[in-house]
């Protein structure tokens, strides 16, 4: 063999681009069950260390624009999955292919822009963060049996359009965060699929759109929810709050509405509100 072809074959394996990603062949930290000491392992000089397979948790440590189909087979420990700041981009349906569910996983601050169906239908995690990301676009279904989901947070993105469709089958999730977006509006019934009869303890229900541009909440958004642990709407661009809106809402832990340029709120209306909010931030 030829030493240019040798250098291409060495370049070739090591690049992640052309082999499995992740843990085999990603510069990784990791941790020993019970011990909060973070163990490195440099793919380059290192054979897979015998305990990384065990390990409960993991923190990609390289730049990595594109995850691939990647199967987690005998991770049977692994709870925690972190590949933030990573300039990940892409990422290919099949990239968690876990056996065993995950508590968290985090992908923030990375440069996705769409999360496309397929990538994590069926992934098993509880907590799932996709903050400080470029998204703009989300699938209707991208989301939709996840049926371990409890909380999802897509804080700091770029989303404008609510979609009533997003996390269908999904019925332990209780816990949105879209803070620092660009949703202008909730749509008609945008919350079907929390209704009360589908979800496990609906009534902690706690929904976060801090800092959007909302300045319209359709008359029937909330056409499905019965109670809400928390609905905060804070520095959005709010005009005017109906009545109509929380017809079907019977109580509202916490409603919070400050900085919001709430101008027509008449005396009645915000009697009728209020009295089904337990502690209210207008
Ligand atoms: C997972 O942890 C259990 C209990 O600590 C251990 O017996 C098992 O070997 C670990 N799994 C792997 C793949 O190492
Ligand atoms: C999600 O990730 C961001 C960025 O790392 C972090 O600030 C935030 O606390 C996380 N949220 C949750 C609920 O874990
Ligand atoms: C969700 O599960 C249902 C029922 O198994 C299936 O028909 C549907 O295709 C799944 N959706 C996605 C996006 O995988
Ligand atoms: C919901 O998420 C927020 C932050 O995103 C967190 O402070 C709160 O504890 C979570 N609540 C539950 C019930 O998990
Ligand atoms: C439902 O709420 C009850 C009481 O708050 C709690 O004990 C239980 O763990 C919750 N179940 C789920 C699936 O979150
Ligand atoms: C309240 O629920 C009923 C029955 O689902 C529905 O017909 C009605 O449009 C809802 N009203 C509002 C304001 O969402």
């Amino acid at each position: 063999m030829s030493p240019a072809v040798t250098a291409a074959l060495a370049v070739l394996s090591l690049c992640p681009l052309f082999a499995h990603c992740l843990v085999d062949n990603v510069n990784v930290i990791w941790y020993e069950k019970d011990s909060r000491e973070p163990q490195y392992y440099y793919r380059s000089n290192q054979d897979v260390p015998d305990g990384l397979k065990a390990t409960t948790k993991i923190i990609v440590n390289q730049r990595i624009a594109r995850l691939q189909q990647y199967s987690y087979e005998g991770f049977d420990n692994l709870t925690e999955l972190r590949i933030d700041f990573c300039k990940v981009k892409e990422i290919e349906p099949g990239a968690f292919d876990l056996l065993k569910p995950l508590e968290t996983l985090t992908l923030c601050g990375n440069n996705i822009a769409e999360i496309d169906k397929g990538v994590f239908n069926n992934v098993q995690v509880q907590h799932l963060n996709l903050s400080k990301n470029y998204i703009t676009y989300i699938h209707p279904q991208a989301f939709d049996n996840i049926t371990s989901l409890q909380n999802i947070v897509l804080d700091y993105n770029q989303l404008k359009c609510w979609s009533s469709a997003w996390f269908r089958n999904t019925p332990l999730l209780l816990n949105l965060s879209f803070r620092h977006n660009l949703f202008e509006e909730l749509p008609d019934n945008a919350f079907t699929n929390f209704r009360t009869e589908i979800k496990t303890n609906s009534s902690q229900l706690s929904l976060d759109f801090g800092y959007n541009r909302i300045h319209l909440i359709h008359p029937r958004a909330f056409k499905c929810v019965d109670k809400l642990d928390v609905l905060n709407l804070e520095y959005n661009k709010l005009l005017m709050l109906k009545v109509e809106t929380f017809r079907n809402v019977t109580r509202i832990g916490h409603l919070i509405l400050k900085g919001n340029p709430l101008t027509c709120f008449p005396k009645e209306l915000l009697l009728v509100i209020l009295a089904k909010v337990q502690y209210p931030a207008i």
